[in-house]
């Protein structure tokens, strides 16, 4: 008899509706992801009842497609996003969890969404040992972690007004490009001449480990109605989309080496949908002295598959009984593992 389980992983926080089934002993075994963009990119944004309404219409379809084809009649344990994220989007991922836990009568576990992201390069062949400090960046975050052990997660910096994917989409719809803006103004700014103009590094200088990308936003929206003014707009959106970019990664590799130098971590994991910035993988290899570890491109954004590994890694903890969690806000600070007594 093998003690080999599986895990079914579905996240459903926002505008993807993931899912994936993961192995303890051969990891990942199957994952797929129906993304809602092209529903949300007429609004410039997501829209909550939409996106509930999708992941109701995709997430039972996605499941049984996802269970034909990797050979599975029923997995082990279920894990599935319990927050933070909008709860009507949530509230479908824990109901579809529980029933299906119900039915197959095996383990419910809720899953913090950020933890998803940070152990999601658990899921490569080569993952990082804990401790670490992980650069967590996406559309609703920007978070310095020391991640000291699984659950033990201290927050050393975040963001005072906007998270660092939210600054990408706002230029990028200053730009007038579509939603979300974050991939398609980083592959305008490869047109673009990063040093046409000196765009502020928020709070680079301070000693504070927290970001502020508002100023920046400012300075972006100021040179755009200037140019718009001018009527040369379309002749320098690839320079702003490329010194903005330039600016805003400056940022977040100056403050993720101060965060390691001060926690006296020499590993780094950067994950979250900005995580996929090429440039930002690249400042970051050349300038952080330690080891960087990443997720594979697409598990940078949400997706299944960092559920199901995260829900696997704390299968130990779980408990039988069925709750429906979806929380609008939760602290990652909150989640430590309790120790045996
Ligand atoms: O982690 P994620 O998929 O969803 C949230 O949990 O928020 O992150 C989405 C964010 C969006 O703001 C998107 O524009 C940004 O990640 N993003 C990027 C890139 N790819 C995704 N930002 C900059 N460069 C990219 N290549
Ligand atoms: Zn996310």
């Amino acid at each position: 008899m093998t003690s080999s389980k599986i895990t079914l992983g579905i996240e459903t926080s926002c505008d993807e509706t993931g899912v994936a089934l993961y192995c303890s002993e051969r990891g990942l075994i199957a994952d797929a992801l129906h993304s809602q963009v092209d529903l949300h990119a007429a609004y410039g944004g997501v829209v909550p009842e939409i996106a509930s309404r999708d992941h109701i219409r995709m997430l039972l379809p996605l499941i049984q497609q996802l269970m034909d084809e990797a050979g599975v009649e029923k997995p082990d344990a279920i894990a599935y996003t319990a927050g933070p994220g909008l709860v009507g989007a949530l509230m479908v991922g824990a109901g579809v969890a529980n029933g299906l836990g119900m039915a197959w009568n095996c383990l419910v576990v809720p899953v913090h969404h950020m933890e998803g992201h940070l152990l999601a390069p658990m899921l490569e062949p080569n993952p990082p040992d804990f401790p670490f400090l992980a650069l967590l960046v996406s559309g609703g975050h920007t978070l310095l972690i020391a991640v000291r052990a699984l659950g033990q997660y201290e927050v050393l910096g975040t963001t005072l007004d906007d998270a660092a994917g939210e600054a990408f989409d706002k230029t990028a719809k200053l730009l007038g490009l579509a939603y979300p803006g974050g991939p398609l103004l980083a592959k305008l700014a490869e047109e673009g001449d990063d040093a046409a103009f000196d765009f502020p590094r928020p709070m680079l200088n301070r000693p504070t480990l927290d970001f502020s990308f508002s100023g920046l936003k400012t300075a972006v929206m100021l040179e755009v109605r200037k140019a718009e003014a001018a009527g040369h707009l379309d002749a320098r959106r690839a320079d702003i989309a490329a010194s903005f970019q330039r600016a805003a990664v400056d940022t977040l590799v100056g403050k993720t080496i101060k965060a390691a130098s001060s926690a006296g971590l020499i590993r780094l994991v950067v994950a979250g949908g900005v995580g996929a910035n090429r440039l930002l993988r690249n400042d970051m290899a050349k300038r952080f002295p330690g080891e960087v570890f990443y997720p594979r491109f697409e598990f940078c954004t949400d997706n299944g598959a960092m559920i199901a590994v995260a829900g696997a890694m704390r299968l130990a903890e779980a408990s039988d009984a069925l709750e429906i969690k979806a929380v609008a806000r939760w602290s990652l600070a909150s989640l430590a593992v309790p120790t045996a007594v």
